[in-house]
């Protein structure tokens, strides 16, 4: 079993919280860099890969901005990740903007910033021509249906929501030619949280092969093939991280075998992973403020789901460590709580841990993607701040917390005077 460590120690935790009060989420750069510059190592072999990090995981404009540094493009999926991507610096082909149900006003930020449009539905060609134009460069996603078995979170896709059935995509493909577009990327996202690096590979299979045949059927030329996110993390000490040299070996074989052999390349790959770039390197900070006991043990936080919703509505593992508590015997059953007036309002139940105290520091892991991100304000609660764990060891404070004045700015008080 992997160990699940921590990039600071307590004694660090102890001097960071004196300055930022809990709860917060931490994120560590080196951890994230190492990662980054592994994931896209891997994958040499192709000419002009990249990976657009899912901004919906991490929508913070310095992680972005470290991500670019490495070369990784932004994948949008809202005017507000447009604009993000847009602050970072971010322009054309480095932005690549999946959505679904858009509004107009979203895909004409898109397009002014150059940004490639991925659309989600066959209805949507008529959409962008009507209110936006249709730009040079356009890519569908596509949903396999039948052809891919989903998985717990995504679904299985014939269930989905998202993207194009095989008919559609090849009449939109056709559509798209008549109307004059001469450069066509194709895009495919059917898994969520996935470890087995197989599935990434059997994706591409699907994909090449879809490739092949819209280019028998129509001529198309496919410049790109975005294979999605969806690359899962280990969450549980048992879990191992997705192997990407094997998923890349995978996908060149299939490269070979399906777009050289006919005469396609080249073809750039595209991914737009989230979880796996910034989820391991995320760390949600929470003190204990009670314990209680009625028929379970309750660990009470000063954090709640409204800072990390996974485990309620996923049921989600996220380990949890008391730092310096870290060996001593974990023979203490828990439900670990936030405050929240929800009773799934939980981190952990039935946790073994060791004897928790009023006070002490908890450290939940795995909180880099898709944690802050989903945060809200039900029950009147206050988004964290998040911090950068910089590689030199200090931090930065990358987002302050939301104060009362930020969640109540939207209502106007002095209105209440005059109101009968
Ligand atoms: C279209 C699309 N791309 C990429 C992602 C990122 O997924 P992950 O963070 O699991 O890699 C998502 C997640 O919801 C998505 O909907």
């Amino acid at each position: 079993m992997e160990k699940k460590t921590l990039p600071f120690s307590k004694e660090q935790l102890k001097e960071i919280t004196k300055k930022y009060p809990t709860p917060f989420h931490i994120y560590d750069e080196k951890g994230i860099k190492d990662y980054a510059e592994y994931f896209v190592s891997n994958f040499s072999w192709n000419n002009g890969f990249k990976e657009y990090f899912a901004v919906k995981a991490l929508p913070n404009p310095y992680i972005m901005k470290i991500l670019h540094q490495k070369g990784f493009g932004a994948d949008c999926s809202s005017m507000a990740e447009l604009l993000l991507a847009e602050k970072v610096g971010m322009r054309g082909d480095e932005i690549m903007f999946t959505s679904n149900d858009t509004p107009a006003e979203e895909y004409q930020k898109a397009i002014e910033l150059g940004a490639i449009l991925n659309l989600d539905d066959i209805t949507h060609i008529d959409y962008i021509e009507e209110y936006v134009g249709i730009p040079e460069l356009v890519c569908f996603r596509y949903n396999p249906g039948a052809l891919k078995g989903g998985n717990a979170i995504i679904g299985n896709p014939e269930e989905s929501k998202y993207g194009f059935t095989r008919e559609q995509l090849f009449e939109g493909y056709k559509r798209l030619k008549e109307k004059g577009v001469k450069r066509f990327g194709i895009h495919t996202m059917v898994a969520s949280n996935e470890l087995d690096a197989d599935y990434f590979v059997e994706t591409a299979e699907i994909i090449f092969d879809t490739i092949v045949d819209i280019h028998k059927e129509l001529g198309v030329r496919f410049e790109f093939a975005n294979l999605g996110g969806g690359i899962g993390i280990p969450y549980k000490r048992e879990h191992k991280s997705v192997d990407m040299k094997k998923v890349s070996d995978g996908i060149k074989e299939l490269y070979e075998k399906y777009i050289e052999a006919n005469d396609l390349a080249p073809l750039k790959i595209f991914f737009e992973s989230g979880r796996a770039i910034t989820g391991p390197f995320g760390y949600l900070v929470a003190r204990v403020l009670h314990m209680k006991e009625t028929y379970k043990k309750y660990v009470g936080l000063d954090a709640s789901m409204h800072n990390l919703m996974r485990p309620a509505i996923y049921k989600a593992y996220h380990h949890i460590t008391i730092p310096g508590k870290e060996d001593q015997p974990h023979d203490k059953l828990y439900d670990v709580t936030g405050s929240l007036c929800e009773n799934n309002d939980k981190f952990a139940i039935n946790r073994l841990l060791p004897k928790v105290d009023v006070g002490d520091m908890v450290v939940i892991h795995d909180t880099g993607a898709h944690g802050h991100s989903m945060g809200f304000n039900y029950n009147g609660k206050l988004r964290s701040a998040e911090l950068l764990l910089r590689e030199n060891g200090t931090v930065e404070q990358i987002r302050r917390a939301e104060t009362h004045d930020d969640y109540f700015a939207t209502l106007d008080f002095d209105g209440l005077e005059s109101f009968s």
